[in-house]
């Protein structure tokens, strides 16, 4: 079959910068890279429960049968939809089928033409994706940097006062590719000031941070300051899907105008079922005596501790969050690194550009309530081993 010689060319140009990326079956090794923070995804509670709950409410259905505009509309969604407005303390949530799919459809759909969008450098695919297919005009500050906002945001208010035209600023509570965290309070503070709207991902807080792993926007008390979150079930949870939470309002205009939540066919019972059991857990095992936010807590604070005695502050990122990464620059040394850490059995992989910048490369350190101190332990010193060679 006939190939597109340009794609072929591209291909050919990432095999030659070695930066070709190839799908690999899941590994049995020791997991430092999977966004399975709370162990749910393996859960059998989670998942017996689900299936007990579909038996129980006679739902033997694979799938949702249309767009939720059309046919794919269950009630379950509803029930669900409730419960997390409520767990999260927001007015509305509406279900998307993944976090990627919430943030384009909530970008694109938003911002109107004359908008500005401001937007942290090192904001996720997804949302750049979004802002990609919108209307408005996007500006970026530097990263986690509220000074560089501030004079951004003040300057393009000043450009949009006495119109109707807004300014819609968005980071992400936990950045998914160094695991550092901005000063959201700050942030929504000034944005307020300028009258803008802040929009927050929250992506890799949800199970980490706040009560029963709220996120950080609940753990902060500023709900009320932020117009939108975006929360996905597919990594604290565990499971599958996204929501956007906001007001009714919003809620409305977005299964109006989000063409990735109109054009798509809705998440089937099974998928809700797991969700509203991930929520559940999340309630439950916040009453046991130790948690598994708990635990993970725990073991992030013992990798930290683990970087200060093996002396690795420098080459890693500072971070609180279930994330950390140590800086590798290049290609072939992170890759090696990666490789030989998989030799002595610990899944660590390697981030290369393009998802980082170049000279930015890196091995990220996913943490998990499961993670035990010993494995914290080998991996960080093999790491130092490796570093040095
Ligand atoms: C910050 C952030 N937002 C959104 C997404 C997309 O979520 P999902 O995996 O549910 O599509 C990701 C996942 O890679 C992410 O890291």
């Amino acid at each position: 079959m006939k190939f597109p010689n340009k794609l072929k060319y591209k291909i050919h140009s990432r095999v030659e910068n070695k930066a070709l990326r190839t799908l690999g079956l899941q590994s049995n090794l020791i997991d430092f890279s999977s966004n399975d923070y709370l162990g749910f995804a393996k859960s059998e509670t989670i998942f017996d429960g689900a299936h007990q709950f579909l038996v129980d409410e006679n739902l033997k259905i694979n799938g949702a049968t249309g767009s939720r505009l059309l046919s794919g509309d269950h009630w379950l969604y509803d029930v669900v939809e409730k419960e997390i407005a409520e767990f999260h303390q927001s007015e509305a949530a509406l279900i998307f089928n993944s976090g990627y799919d919430a943030n384009l459809g909530f970008f694109s759909s938003v911002p109107q033409r004359g908008d500005v969008i401001i937007y942290d450098e090192f904001i996720h695919a997804s949302i750049r994706d979004g802002i990609q297919l919108s209307n408005a005009k996007a500006y970026k500050f530097k990263h986690n940097d509220v000074d560089d906002l501030k004079p951004l945001l003040k300057r393009h208010s000043e450009l949009v006062s006495e119109s109707d035209n807004e300014i819609y600023v968005v980071t992400e509570s936990v950045f998914s590719m160094d695991g550092d965290m901005p000063d959201l309070v700050t942030m929504s503070q000034i944005i307020k000031y300028h009258n803008a709207f802040f929009v927050v991902d929250e992506a890799h807080a949800i199970g980490v941070f706040g009560e029963k792993g709220c996120g950080e926007v609940q753990r902060l008390g500023i709900e009320n300051l932020v117009f939108a979150r975006i929360i996905t079930f597919g990594k604290g949870l565990g499971c599958h899907g996204a929501a956007i939470l906001g007001s009714q309002e919003l809620k409305q205009y977005l299964v109006n105008f989000a063409r990735s939540f109109v054009y798509t066919t809705g998440l089937a019972p099974h998928a809700l079922a797991t969700i509203k059991m991930a929520y559940n857990e999340l309630v439950i095992l916040n009453k046991s005596e130790e948690s598994q936010q708990q635990k993970l807590q725990e073991n992030i604070s013992f990798f930290k501790s683990e970087i200060r005695r093996l002396q690795l502050q420098k080459v890693f990122i500072e971070s609180n969050s279930a994330i950390h990464c140590c800086l590798v620059p290049g290609i072939i040394k992170p890759k090696k690194i990666a490789n030989q850490l998989h030799h002595k059995g610990y899944d660590v992989r390697a981030i290369l550009s393009p998802t980082v910048s170049v000279g930015e490369e890196r091995l990220r350190f996913c943490l998990h309530a499961y993670n035990s101190k010993k494995e914290i332990t080998e991996v960080l010193e093999n790491l130092r081993v490796f570093m040095n060679n």
